[in-house]
């Protein structure tokens, strides 16, 4: 089939699917929407519209960003737009199915916003009900990677053809190679897997490099704690992934080509498989793709999920059979890669960008961002934030502005301590840095990283020695072992910060600290090593008042390392209400009702359910 008639043939079903005579309902099923209950929701709007309209038709998206939201269905009437309903449980999706298929109420209050794909479904407004760019999370966002992402059925390759896919791929394929290098050099776009290396300029060493076989290799490895951004991605929109691939493969002569996926992502795994049989039959892999002469296959490599499995030549060791150990460079994959071939790597968002970028245009793409950092950037916010999923936001944007406009602020009214990004191998940003551009740049020189995405807000509450300690445990586990810096060195500074929390630091431990950092730093092999050290780094920078409390002081102010402070109940402002005592798990807590109740320190093992539980504040960490 030449790609007119596919796009034909898409167009046509997508044509239909919006005119629609009947009910149209998309639910959200990536992990975060299976994980928060939405088999349950599917199980019961399947039963439901089996009543009320048989031929309603239910498709299962991908994740659309709002995660905190999931269970998420939207509900399309013919000519309406979508509503969107969020927190579901079965029982409300009945309701909400029930009222406004039969009755025509839409059940607003209940409503998270209103969204129309194309004229056929209204002007997209409905009244009461905002319209999803309107919500403060979405506003600022472009979505460029994630621009399918819950919008699209992530199993149906109609769906990603019909709203423009695998148009750049065709694009690519009437040009020369070198043109399209050209235009993902222009298009400034940098890797997105850590490191930002420029993509085009890293294609033309592959496409220079001698040799007929040449490999390309999508990284789907994602081990930082907190990210979640490749997973979303794959699950939710596989072939924008995989059209990128196939396009880097031609640009550098590739015939073939590895996805190295982390086996604990079974669903983006299972995506994977259909998509690239869904390719084969479209004639868009395997033997002369489109009628071009280009021949390119994909296999699935799943890794056994060690986080060192994501440094490129480990990566290529572990595809090889052999055990995941990184080596040094050079040579460069691109002049002796996968069983020594020339070989280019790229992240998951990456190639995401790259089939947006031919699709459209480099000029397009390099409209958004700054001047050395191009485009957009997914990240996945997590920890004490109020709105927690999976965003897109164009670079530069400040990083106030993706905690409080995007995320909603923090959890609790509570106040905002530090934003880690880059995961261990970055750093963390004080909340006096808020005004700082998200740009690779910036969050170097605040001796942070971009990273691959991973955002993680720490509010109070958080000791940022046990962050410290936390990912240090992290990198420890994962280090291969080969180098001695950081087989030793990262072992050495778990032990001084473990002591730290413990109570059994020293002034000279912080000291000591700073210098098997510049160590490890210098004398690592890999980037595991020689990034360990940045969240102990920036910690030591921004929150050295917090270590010394810790060390001089023998206390820990956010109530975290439990041999260094204790709980107690301001008899003042208590109210005797009984709630602390009724669950305290070691009846540590004695008082009578209606007066000022008491911890007995001797029983309390700082569980912190009180501290939890008081809603007058009244429990102190001391
Ligand atoms: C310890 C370690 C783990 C890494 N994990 C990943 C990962 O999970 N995904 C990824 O794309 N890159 C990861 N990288 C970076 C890759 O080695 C490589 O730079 C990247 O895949 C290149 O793709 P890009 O140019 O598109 O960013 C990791 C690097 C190190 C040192
Ligand atoms: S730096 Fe650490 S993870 Fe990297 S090769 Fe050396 S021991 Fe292995
Ligand atoms: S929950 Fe708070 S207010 Fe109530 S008894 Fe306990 S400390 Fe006092
Ligand atoms: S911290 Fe836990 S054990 Fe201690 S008094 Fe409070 S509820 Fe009881």
């Amino acid at each position: 089939m030449d790609f007119a008639s596919i796009k034909a043939k898409a167009d046509t079903y997508w044509r239909d699917l919006s005119n629609l005579e009947h009910p149209l309902i998309h639910i959200g099923m990536g992990t975060c929407g299976r994980a928060a209950g939405a088999e349950a929701v599917l199980a019961t709007i399947e039963s439901t519209l089996k009543d009320i309209d048989p031929l309603a038709r239910i498709i299962k998206v991908g994740c659309i960003g709002m995660c905190y939201l999931e269970p998420i269905m939207a509900v399309r009437k013919p000519g309406r737009p979508f509503i969107y309903y969020g927190d579901l449980t079965p029982k409300k999706a009945e309701q909400i199915l029930t009222s406004y298929l039969l009755k025509d109420d839409p059940k607003a209050e209940w409503s998270i916003c209103t969204l129309a794909e194309n004229s056929a479904n209204g002007n997209g407004s409905i009244d009461g009900i905002p319209r999803f760019s309107e919500l403060p999370m979405i506003r600022p966002q472009v979505r460029i990677a994630l621009r399918n992402c819950g919008l699209i059925d992530p199993e149906n390759i109609d769906e990603y053809i019909a709203r423009g896919g695998y148009s750049g791929l065709n694009k690519a394929l009437s040009m020369t190679p070198e043109a399209v290098i050209k235009e993902v050099k222009e298009s400034g776009l940098r890797g997105r897997g850590g490191a930002g290396f420029p993509t085009g300029l890293k294609w033309e060493f592959a496409r220079k490099a001698h040799g007929t076989q040449k490999y390309i290799i999508c990284n789907a490895d994602e081990g930082d704690p907190g990210a979640f951004m490749d997973r979303s991605l794959l699950e939710s929109d596989p072939h924008a992934v995989l059209e990128g691939m196939v396009i880097g493969a031609y640009a550098i002569g590739a015939s073939e080509g590895y996805i190295y996926i982390r086996a604990e992502y079974p669903l983006a795994v299972e995506r994977l498989v259909l998509a690239i049989k869904q390719m084969r039959k479209y004639g868009l892999l395997g033997k002369n793709i489109l009628g071009s002469g280009f021949n390119f296959e994909i296999k699935i490599k799943e890794g056994a999920g060690a986080f060192v499995c994501g440094e490129e030549t480990a990566l290529m060791a572990s595809i090889e059979g052999a055990r995941g150990m990184p080596r040094s460079r050079p040579p460069f994959p691109a002049q002796a890669g996968l069983w020594g071939k020339p070989t280019n790597i790229n992240n998951v968002e990456t190639f995401g960008n790259v089939s947006a970028i031919l699709e459209r245009d480099a000029r397009w793409y390099a409209s958004y961002g700054t001047e050395k950092s191009r485009g957009t950037k997914t990240f996945s916010l997590a920890g004490k934030i109020n709105r927690t999923g999976l965003i897109e936001v164009p670079m530069g944007i400040k990083l106030e502005e993706v905690i409080n406009d995007i995320g909603g602020g923090v959890r609790k009214g509570k106040r905002l301590k530090a934003v880690q990004t880059g995961g261990p191998s970055g750093g963390c940003i004080p909340a006096e840095l808020l005004h700082l551009p998200v740009d690779y740049e910036s969050l170097a020189q605040a001796g942070s990283i971009m990273g691959s995405g991973g955002m993680v807000v720490m509010d109070e509450d958080t000791c940022i020695v046990d962050m410290a300690r936390y990912f240090l445990g992290f990198t420890k586990s994962e280090s291969c072992g080969k180098c001695m810096p950081c087989r030793l060195g990262i072992k050495q500074m778990l032990d001084v910060v473990q002591d730290i929390c413990d109570g059994n630091g020293q002034p000279a431990d912080l000291e000591l600290l700073e210098r098997v950092c510049e160590a490890v730093q210098k004398g690592s092999l890999c980037g595991l090593g020689q990034t360990a050290p940045n969240p102990v780094k920036t910690t030591l920078r921004y929150f050295m008042p917090e270590y010394e409390k810790h060390v001089i002081e023998g206390k820990c102010p956010a109530g975290v390392c439990k041999h260094l402070f204790h709980y107690e109940i301001d008899p003042d402002s208590c109210t005797g209400c009984t709630a602390c005592a009724r669950k305290c798990p070691v009846g540590a807590i004695t008082g009578e009702k209606k007066q000022p109740h008491a911890i007995d320190q001797t029983l309390c093992t700082k569980c912190g359910t009180c501290y939890q539980l008081c809603k007058f504040d009244s429990v102190m960490v001391k």
